[in-house]
């Protein structure tokens, strides 16, 4: 329905979808995340991620943006980013219900179920806006057909930041797909700047076992587990080298294994 859309100042570029925003939720001063119209046409599977730009310049600048919603959902969800001389977030964070945003057609993406061999125990790794692949994941059935158990671990540097990804885990139970699935989630948060109950990189609290004794669970090992990590170039780094020190073979579509890295969006 993009006859409801504002009229945009430039023409749409061939090859692009000019799609509505439903609705805007401002987290923090850093953090947004926002809905807009599905194109009927776009295909993706949960966990990969769109070229996303603004109708205000003759040639847009698009980003990379995991699709926070699932594959199922009529609409499109993301959780962005702002940075105040960013050269799309500058601009998107700005945006309001009834804006056009731009949509490359192509959806692609590593963090894919189908990248990773069966097992038990899928553990997400995430940091920041790295959740949003996750939030897809989470809402999609297939998460639980393929895995017993569900790990989500997102560390942010305050509190507020961890607001997002909780709301997303306490929806769970009353979605009518997932609900039946929710009591197979946990959601492990953990901060770095502000003071909560639990401080630390997840790196960290991983390597000193304060991970594994804070839920209860058994160390991560490579014949029941499977890992998705999505972040920061430095902590995709980091918790690669952890998972590989302990054994872990990367996979692909083409190759799947047992685990699977992407990095977030940022600028
Ligand atoms: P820290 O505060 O110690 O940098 P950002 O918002 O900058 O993307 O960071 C999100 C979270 O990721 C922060 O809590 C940050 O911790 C953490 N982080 C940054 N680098 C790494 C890393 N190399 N390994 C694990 N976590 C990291």
């Amino acid at each position: 329905n993009s006859s409801e859309a504002r009229p945009v100042p430039f023409p749409i570029p061939a090859n692009v979808y000019a799609e509505t925003v439903v609705s805007v939720k401002h987290y923090t001063d850093r953090l947004f995340a926002f809905r807009v119209t599905r194109p009927k046409s776009l295909r993706f599977r949960s966990g990969e991620f769109v070229m996303i730009g603004l109708p205000n310049a003759e040639k847009p600048v698009f980003r990379a943006y995991s699709v926070a919603s699932p594959a199922w959902d009529e609409e499109l969800e993301f959780f962005s980013i702002k940075v105040p001389d960013g050269p799309l977030t500058q601009h998107l964070q700005k945006i309001q219900p009834g804006d056009t945003i731009l949509l490359r057609q192509k959806a692609t993406g590593t963090l894919v179920l189908d990248a990773l061999t069966p097992a038990r125990r899928l553990f997400m790794i995430s940091t920041g806006t790295g959740i949003a692949p996750f939030a897809s994941l989470l809402r999609d059935p297939d998460t639980y057909e393929r895995f017993e158990k569900v790990v989500l671990t997102h560390t942010c540097r305050d509190r507020a930041e961890l607001t997002y990804g909780q709301e997303l885990v306490a929806a769970l139970r009353d979605d009518p797909l997932i609900g039946e699935y929710a009591d197979r989630v946990t959601l492990y948060n953990s901060t770095t700047r502000e003071e909560t109950p639990v401080m630390g990189r997840i790196t960290t609290l991983i390597e000193s076992g304060k991970f594994y004794s804070d839920l209860g669970i058994e160390p991560l090992n490579r014949e029941t587990d499977r890992v998705m990590i999505c972040g920061s170039m430095h902590m995709l780094h980091d918790v690669k080298e952890l998972v590989e020190k302990r054994g872990f073979v990367e996979g692909s579509l083409s190759s799947p294994a047992d685990f699977v890295v992407e990095r977030a969006f940022v600028g």
